[in-house]
Order: C-alpha cells, then structure tokens, then sequence
C-alpha cells in the first residue's frame, strides 16, 4: 500500500478542460471518495491515477515514486469498473488467476492466493462457475477478487456498485467497509451515491467543473462545506437557501428575508459573530430539510403553506412556502399535514449555514 500524492493536474482533451489545478494528498490506506455531477472529470482524474490517460500538466506520485511518465503495467494500480468485464469463456477461478498465469506465478501460489481471497470475498463455492451463471453481486465480488490477488499500490474504484440493486449496493457497501478495515488498502473510489460517499470514505473530494471543491472528512463536507455547491450536492433534498439582509447590531443580529408581502426573520442575536462585519448587506441563509421539526420542538417557529407531502417511509418530505418562498423539509414519518393546510414548524438554527456573495460559507470564528 501506499500514499498517492496529486500535485498541479491539468488535463485538456482539446478545447475540453477536464481537470484544472487538482491537488490531493491521498495517506496511505486511506479510504478517498470522489464525488461530482455528470462529466466533472472523476473519471478522467482516476484514469490518469492509473496512466491511461497522460496529465497535460502535473505530477503524480506513489509511495516515494514519481509515476507520472510510467506505464499503467508500471504503477501495480489494480481499477476496477462499472463493467466488470469478466472474461465469458473462462470460470471465476481463471478470471481469478488470469493476471498470475500471465507472469507466470508458480501453481500453488496462485492456489493459495485464489483461496485467500475466495474466502475473504465469500465466492469459494462459485469457483467453477462462469461469469453468465453469476448475479450481478457475484460478478462484482470476482472483479474485486481479481484486483485483490494482484497486491497492488493503490486501488481505484469507478462506480463498482451502479448496476446493483438497491439490497445488494447495500450489502455490498458493508462488504467494501469490511474489507478495507481488515485489508487497510488505499482506495479511490467514484460514486455518484452519496450514503455510499458519506459511510465508505474516511475523507471526500467533491469536484465540479475540473475544479476540487473541497476534500475533507464526511461529517466536514454536511456540516462545514466550503461553498454553496458544496452545499447543496451533498444531502438529499438538498440545503435550503434563502436570501437574507443581515441586521441589527453585533451581537444582536437578525437576518432577514424579504418576501413577498411579509418578511422572515431569523434572530441569531448573539449567537453568530461571524455576521458582524455583513450588517447592512444581504447574503444567504442554509438550512437543511432535516433542520425542520414539528411545531413546540426548540427553534423559531414557522408558520407555513404546504404544497407537497411525499412520505419515504422512514420519514415524509414537505414542500411548503413562506412569505412566497418555496422551502422542503424532511420530518418525521408521522408527520402527514394535507396538501395547501397551514402548519406550524420548528426550524432549529443551530447548524444553519451562511454564504457570501461569492457563495464561500462564512466561517464561524471560532473555525
Ligand atoms: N477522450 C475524451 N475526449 C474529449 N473529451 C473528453 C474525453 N474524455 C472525457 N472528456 C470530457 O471531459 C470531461 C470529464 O469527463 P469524465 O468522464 O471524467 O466525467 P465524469 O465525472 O466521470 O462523469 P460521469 O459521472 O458522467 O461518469 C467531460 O466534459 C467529458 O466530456
Ligand atoms: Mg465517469
């Protein structure tokens, strides 16, 4: 295992700039998730991990080895796909052992590291199957054991689980935990699944438009985003976010929306000094849906206009408004208000967000 250090990475593809500037500092066995809308370059950033792709500009370095200008063959990088691309012909044993057969590892080491990881991925009784005689979770369960007996560097991951259902991304979610746990590899892993980013990875890069938003931990990214994208891609439904005047003086600061025919204040008075130096100006307020509680619970109380119930199950979303302003709260499951009734809410303030004009998240000044 080792550490992937990503210093200054531009990639062009022609007039297309998929990659601008990307530095990450990836420690070894660190579990890393990339994350990022359609075409923001997560695929492209882990292709030129792997080599097959070159870096228009850039280093990259694994362990203490400048890899840049190596061969794939040369970086002992194992990736596995979206597609598996199991070999059809042959059984899960020789899809297994395809790699070893090549470099002419001895029989019994191969045995041995077929039964290693056979057993570690819970397909030894599949061993003589071919890959048509699998379900999808199987199939994926031999793509990994395939890249595990390699012993690579570093383990790059581009959507593994999207063409799994739901039960099985699931238990196999649990199962890529697990075995980073006990194996401590250094993975990097693409997802669009954001449980998938926010419970596998110890920290997360969010990119948009070639450009890394910000790397940090799970709980960072929900609770300290470094700007409005930020904010609203990861959480679903995603962040509120309300113009707000900032008023008052300091320390007894209200914000406050101006809406149609009446305007919301939010009164933070003396509990957000980082406001201070924004009286007079307006910038954005961002509350999460799961922010809103059912009237009497601690918060500022709302009374608002419901447009839309959608119960999950677990829990019901509500679209409402407010002095005009569409909002969506996530609230219990025995929350069920009708559609157009008036009711009361609690919207609990403490973890709200604030944004300048930029959309930076102002930091608190304690941060
Ligand atoms: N070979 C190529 N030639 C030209 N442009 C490319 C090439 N490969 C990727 N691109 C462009 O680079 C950008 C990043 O693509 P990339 O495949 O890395 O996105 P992604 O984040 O993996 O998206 P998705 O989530 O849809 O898989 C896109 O604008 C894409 O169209
Ligand atoms: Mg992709």
């Amino acid at each position: 295992m080792a550490a992937l250090n990503i210093e200054n990475v531009w990639k062009k593809y022609g007039n297309v700039i998929a990659l601008r500037d990307v530095n990450l500092d990836i420690r070894d066995g660190e579990f890393v998730v990339l994350v990022g809308p359609s075409g923001c370059g997560k695929s492209t950033l882990l292709s030129i991990i792997a080599g097959l792709e070159d870096t228009s500009h850039g280093t990259l370095t694994l362990g203490e080895i400048d890899v840049t200008d190596l061969s794939p063959k040369d970086r002992n990088i194992a990736l596995v796909f979206q597609s598996y691309a199991l070999y059809p012909t042959m059984t899960v044993r020789q899809n297994i052992t395809f790699g070893m057969e090549n470099r002419k590892v001895p029989k019994a080491e191969q045995d041995k590291a077929v039964a290693d990881v056979a057993k570690l991925l819970q397909i030894e009784p599949l061993l003589d199957r071919k890959p048509g005689q699998l379900s999808g979770g199987q199939r994926q369960r031999v793509a990994m054991g395939r890249a595990l007996v390699r012993d690579p560097q570093l383990f790059l991951f581009d959507e593994p689980l999207s063409n799994l259902d739901a039960k099985l991304r699931v238990e196999m979610r649990t199962e890529m935990k697990k075995l980073h746990k006990r194996l401590g590899q250094t993975i990097v892993y693409v997802t669009h699944d954001q449980v998938e980013a926010m419970t596998l990875s110890d920290r997360i890069v969010v990119i948009n438009d070639g450009v890394v938003q910000q790397f940090a931990d799970p709980d960072t990214i929900y609770q300290k985003p470094a700007n409005m994208f930020v904010a609203g891609f990861m959480g679903s439904p995603s962040m509120n976010f309300i113009d707000v005047e900032v008023t008052g003086r300091a320390r007894a600061i209200t914000a406050v929306h101006r809406g149609d025919g009446a305007d919301i204040d939010f009164p933070f008075g003396a509990t957000r000094e980082e406001l201070a130096p924004y009286i007079g100006k307006t910038i954005t307020l961002g509350v999460r849906p799961e922010h809103f509680r059912p009237a009497g619970e601690a918060g500022l109380t709302l009374t608002v206009n419901v447009d839309v119930v959608e119960p999950t199950g677990p829990d019901t979303m509500v679209v409402f408004s407010v002095a005009g302003k569409s909002l969506v709260g996530v609230l219990n499951a025995k929350f069920r208000p009708e559609e157009d009734d008036d009711v009361t809410l609690s919207l609990s303030l403490d973890e709200a967000c604030f944004f300048d004009t930029e959309g930076v998240r102002i930091r608190g000044l304690a941060e």
